[in-house]
């Protein structure tokens, strides 16, 4: 018999999705994941089939290139239907399932990204590529805000909640404050160019993994590339790690002049800061991206002196 649950008790759940960070309903019913082990191996048999063939036709035929569906239509680590029936019901989901970035995945998105050539194309790639598992989650695609001719362009990690619901970056509570940080020295978004390393929300605001990083990578990268801002500030560890080639921690390299060299060979000037997230959790350390953003506010304006 099945007993309904307490008042209490449905309180302690809530509060227990709250804490790890789930705060968002996909679907009004929560999947079954207790389902059989021999359910779920039925569910998968005709896609590792599909693989299989898929696996076999590619090595028939040596040096044809890999069909533009195969990435996603095919993944190399497939779901089960609790999962897909998830994806279904979101609203204008791919059908084809998600698949785990790997590496043909993240030559996919070199190729994608290197073939924009604008911003406009740029996004509309990104829009249409299958192969991040993020974007099967996220309700926006996340690209950009402010100006992209703009000379500043500040570069984040991932969106969060607000970012995903309005499809813009840095529009919750650290974009405000990132809005007040950069009113300090004279800017607004408007005239700054704004985005992230990676364009979808991790679920439950989650780290996103180096596969998912590497994916989206690319595309971050060809962003910067088309924009060509005259000066790059990396907001936080993540963003100053993919960006700057580094594995120091932000708290060691902010305030120093990096360089983010672009595929093309151009280098930028680059000022890793820390982001504005960490800062609301240490409001002490605002003076130390003030420093940074003092700094960046007298690059811009050497460097426009050095054009006039
Ligand atoms: N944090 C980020 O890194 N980016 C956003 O857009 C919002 C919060």
């Amino acid at each position: 018999m099945v007993r309904l649950l307490t008042r209490d008790e449905l309180r302690d759940i809530l509060a227990f999705y709250q804490e790890a960070g789930v705060d968002d309903a996909l679907v009004d019913e929560a999947p079954d994941r207790l389902l059989s082990a021999q359910a779920l191996a039925n569910a998968r048999a005709p896609a590792i089939e599909a693989r299989a063939d898929s696996v076999a036709r590619q090595t028939v035929v040596p040096n044809a290139p890999p069909p533009s569906s195969s990435v996603s239509s095919v993944p190399s680590s497939t779901i089960g239907p609790d999962e897909q029936r998830l994806y279904d019901a979101v609203p204008d989901r791919p059908m084809s399932v998600a698949a785990v970035p790997d590496e043909g995945q993240v030559m996919l998105a070199r190729e994608l990204a290197q073939k924009a050539r604008t911003l406009d194309e740029l996004r509309e790639h990104l829009a249409s590529f299958d192969g991040c598992n993020l974007k099967y989650t996220a309700k926006n695609l996340v690209f950009s805000d402010g100006n992209p001719e703009a000379d500043l362009m500040l570069v984040g990690e991932a969106p969060g909640r607000d970012e995903d619901i309005e499809g813009l970056p840095f529009v919750g509570r650290s974009g405000r404050l990132l809005d007040q940080m950069l009113a300090a020295i004279g800017i607004d978004r408007q005239t700054a160019y704004i985005a992230n390393v990676i364009p979808w929300r991790p679920p439950g605001n989650r780290t996103p993994t180096p596969q998912e990083t590497e994916i989206c990578r690319p595309f971050i990268e060809r962003q910067i590339e088309l924009a060509k801002p005259k000066v790059l500030v990396t907001l936080g560890g993540p963003s100053s790690k993919v960006l700057l080639k580094t594995t120091d921690g932000v708290l060691r390299m902010r305030g120093k002049w990096r360089t983010h060299v672009t595929s093309s060979g151009v280098s930028i000037p680059a000022m890793p800061t820390l982001h504005p997230a960490y800062l609301l959790r240490t409001p002490a350390h605002k003076k130390l991206a003030w420093r940074d953003l003092l700094e960046v506010k007298v690059k811009l304006a050497s460097l426009r002196e050095m054009i006039e």
